[in-house]
């Protein structure tokens, strides 16, 4: 279990590596965006200030540019942590 904080939330989330952190953080009372939760559409995307993240499934090939990748953007719907994570605000 990692500990999954966002910069502006009080809330902290436990998220097991191989669950979405998106759905276990709006499971827990957050309320980030999303749409297509296939790594499709970009809406939950964010930047991961401190830890490291893999993903359960691929996002979509054209989803994420290389300069994305490069500042730590990661689509939250297919990412899993595999530490504990610092996140940079979302809107909501
Ligand atoms: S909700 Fe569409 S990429 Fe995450």
């Amino acid at each position: 279990m990692y500990k999954v904080k966002f910069k502006n939330k009080d809330k902290i989330i436990m998220v097991q590596k191989g669950e979405s952190i998106l759905s276990k953080c709006n499971d827990g009372g957050l309320d980030i965006p999303f749409a297509c939760l296939q790594g499709m559409c970009t809406t939950c995307i964010a930047t991961v200030l401190e830890g490291k993240t893999s993903y359960i499934e691929e996002p979509d090939q054209d989803s994420l540019s290389e300069e994305d990748i490069k500042n730590n953007k990661v689509l939250l719907c297919v990412a899993t942590p595999e530490s504990d994570l610092l996140i940079d605000e979302i809107e909501d």
